[in-house]
């Protein structure tokens, strides 16, 4: 992990960077958003204000922008897109956070722990269709196709990891493909959508595509490497989280398959995890070498991004795409 950390410490700043290069764009994505929630009567608006405000990196919104400035030389065509690829997103955590029985996200309670699990169910139902409502404002119907199978996917995705919660028999390949549903296709999704309002080429659209995805990957598996090695303040969730709710990550999958990841298999198929033993097993994974296996795994998707942006003309958001995929492995919440 040394060559990652220098690299790490050369770009720490790339996300406020790019957010400020790309600021008049991303303040009317945000307008788009508060927009959508406020078409809702009360009490949803109510329900739903704080969601939007959370903190987050709209990384989505950047992703779709950033496209179709590198295939169309502005980010202006993509803002309606790039708001409904964040409703989608905080649509999908307001669900996820209902599955996992997060209590906070962002350091912050979640919408399910203030006001119970039935509205945040039904929140994120109404931000997802104002987000379709979006999409369909483009009049681009490819958009949508785009948008429906990849929520699909994220539904699937979600669906397999439920069902393979405290599997042990779970392989690396099993992860990666529940990943890419949960996580990368709307990433993958967002950069489709900037490029093909930019009016990009078929196989320029793909490119992104592919760039998108594999950002994505990079992203869930640091995400869930920092479930291990963060710390609650800065991940804003308790270390070990994913654990104890049963969810196998790559980190503990590859930890399995060691001479002593016998008593993790037993604490799990035992049912028997408790935070103690969790801790325990973070030292495990540190110490049998999963971090930087898993780290391995996302640098190799952050070069598979790379690669596929070099077919695209040399301009400065193809420049930032490139850097955002390195920060995204670097990031520590
Ligand atoms: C976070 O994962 C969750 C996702 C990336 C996807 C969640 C998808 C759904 C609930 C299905 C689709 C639903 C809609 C409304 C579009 P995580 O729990 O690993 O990450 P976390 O640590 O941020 O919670
Ligand atoms: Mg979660």
């Amino acid at each position: 992990m040394r060559e990652a950390a220098r690299r790490c410490r050369e770009a720490p700043d790339t996300l406020a960077l790019v957010q400020q290069y790309l600021a008049e764009p991303l303040a009317l994505v945000e307008e788009r958003m508060h927009q959508a929630v406020l078409e809702g009567e009360e009490p949803t608006r109510q329900l739903l204000a704080g969601s939007l405000r959370q903190g987050g990196k709209r990384i989505r919104p950047i992703l779709a922008l950033l496209a179709a400035e590198a295939l169309g030389g502005s980010p202006a065509p993509a803002v309606d897109a790039a708001a409904a690829a964040e409703l989608i997103h905080t649509a999908s955590l307001l669900h996820d956070d209902v599955v996992d029985h997060a209590a906070t996200r962002r350091g912050k309670p979640t919408l399910h722990s203030l006001w119970g699990n039935k509205l945040a169910v039904l929140g994120g139902d109404f931000i997802l269709a104002q987000a379709l409502r979006l999409l369909l404002g483009t009049g681009d119907l490819r958009l949508m196709e785009s948008m429906a199978t990849t929520v699909a996917a994220m539904g699937e995705g979600e669906i397999l990891q439920i069902f393979h919660l405290f599997d042990t028999d779970t392989t690396e390949e099993d992860y990666l493909a529940r990943i890419r549903r949960k996580t990368a296709v709307l990433m993958a999704c967002a950069c489709e959508m900037g490029a093909r309002l930019a009016g990009a080429s078929p196989s320029a659209v793909e490119a992104l595509k592919a760039y998108g995805m594999a950002v994505g990957l990079a992203f869930q598996v640091v995400d869930d490497l920092l479930d291990y090695v963060g710390d609650q303040t800065t991940v804003g969730k308790p270390v070990g989280s994913d654990l104890l709710e049963g969810n196998l990550t790559l980190p503990v999958i590859h930890a399995l398959r060691k001479p002593g990841g016998g008593v993790i298999r037993d604490w799990l198929e035992r049912r028997a995890l408790t935070p103690k033993r969790v801790q325990h097993v973070a030292d495990l994974v540190r110490r049998y070498g999963s971090l930087d296996y898993a780290y391995g795994v996302a640098e190799g998707f952050v070069k598979e991004a790379q690669a596929a942006l070099a077919g695209l003309p040399d301009t400065p958001a193809r420049a930032w795409l490139d850097a955002l995929a390195v920060y995204l492995l670097c990031r520590e919440s």
